[in-house]
């Protein structure tokens, strides 16, 4: 028996020992510990024994099983050390490759030209005011001056929201409500110099026309202030705008209900290769005017809403659509193409994020 143990413990921890795949390992542990295998057997024959035999041969059967399945134990762990070194080995991975180009994404047209008014208005020191997009009916119509039965509310074809508000709602038709909430915003006081871009609405739709739209709106409330400051202020800004100094204005007498009096005002244009360009002199060649904002000095009964005193504070405001602004400066024809949302057109006509709007310098620089 004793020599039958030490063969068989030799036996076992040599075909362990050579086992070269987990499989063998597998198949050796069934063999040996598995329920027919050879130790579990030896196990079961010392039921049989008499107590001295089982004393002498009990724990060297034990001690057999304990070895055969520690040997298992470490032969498998090697065989798979072994396994993932030989993986690594051969999935090797190149971390100096250079990766797949990132999809950049690009800054839209709008919110460019919008980063540019601001930086622009910033140096004629305006702060950039905001207001709610859906507008109650007062801030949009009837504190410009555009009661409700006057005909001016026709001009605005107005999307109406449906509900049981305590005033009528509405998408707001331009940006010229944040001219009431930023005076109201002021406490009637002291001056107010805001300029209010974002989204407005009229149900509208054609290649000049879309449903939704961005305007900005300027504003500015002071002691003394004239049309002289109006001029020079849409003058200085187109010019910083455009990037050209170039620039000729032309203010056509208008109507707006909040103004009196009130200007549209037209920019001159010169045609170089068939092609219309900002600046030059407009009454040469096939050279002539496009309209490009609507102006004038605030109405008093507007300066009153915003709970100014009109006796004492004057001011002028402008309204001006930003999408045109950026058709005209980057060679857009259709303003339906902003709105689709087609990454090749973002693509093209797309900014980097990373650079700074192109007029770094600003105003005077
Ligand atoms: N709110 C006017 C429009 O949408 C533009 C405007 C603004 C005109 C301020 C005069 C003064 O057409």
């Amino acid at each position: 028996m004793t020599t039958d143990l030490d063969q068989l413990r030799t036996d076992l921890l040599g075909s362990i020992e050579a086992a070269t795949a987990l499989d063998a390992i597998e198949a050796v542990r069934v063999s040996t510990l598995g329920k027919q295998g050879s130790v579990t057997g030896l196990l079961k024959t010392l039921g049989g024994m008499s107590p001295e035999e089982r004393q002498q041969t009990g724990p060297r059967i034990h001690a057999l099983r304990e070895a055969v399945s520690e040997a298992l134990g470490a032969r498998k762990a090697s065989l798979e050390a072994e396994a993932l070194n030989a993986k690594l080995a051969s999935e090797t991975l190149d971390m100096t490759l250079p990766v797949d180009g990132v999809p950049a994404g690009s800054v839209h047209p709008v919110s460019q030209v919008m980063d540019e008014l601001a930086e622009i208005f910033a140096d004629l020191g305006f702060a950039v005011a905001t207001g709610p997009e859906i507008e109650d009916d007062w801030h949009n119509f009837s504190a410009l001056n555009i009661p409700e039965t006057h005909p001016a509310r026709a001009m605005h074809d107005t999307f109406y929201l449906a509900g049981d508000h305590a005033t009528p709602m509405v998408l707001r038709t331009h940006t010229s409500p944040v001219q009431i909430r930023a005076m109201k915003a002021a406490g009637g006081n002291k001056p107010v110099r805001i300029i209010a871009p974002g989204r407005t609405y009229r149900s509208d739709s054609d290649a000049t026309h879309t449903p939704m739209f961005h305007q900005v709106e300027g504003l500015v409330i002071d002691k003394g202030i004239t049309l002289g400051h109006l001029k020079w202020t849409l003058e200085t800004f187109l010019k910083a705008f455009f990037e050209r100094d170039d620039i000729v204005l032309r203010l056509r007498p208008s109507y707006f209900p909040f103004t009196e009096p009130s200007a549209e005002v037209d920019i001159g244009f010169t045609v170089i290769n068939g092609k219309r360009v900002i600046g030059g002199d407009p009454t040469k060649g096939e050279g002539g005017w496009m309209e490009v904002l609507g102006s004038g000095m605030v109405h008093s009964k507007v300066i009153e809403a915003g709970g100014f005193d009109p006796n004492e504070w004057q001011g002028f405001a402008f309204g001006c659509g930003i999408d045109r602004l950026a058709m005209l400066k980057y060679g857009m024809d259709d303003l339906r193409a902003f709105f689709d949302g087609d990454l090749r057109w973002l693509k093209h006509y797309g900014f980097s994020a990373l650079d700074v709007p192109t007029l770094s310098g600003g105003v005077g620089a």
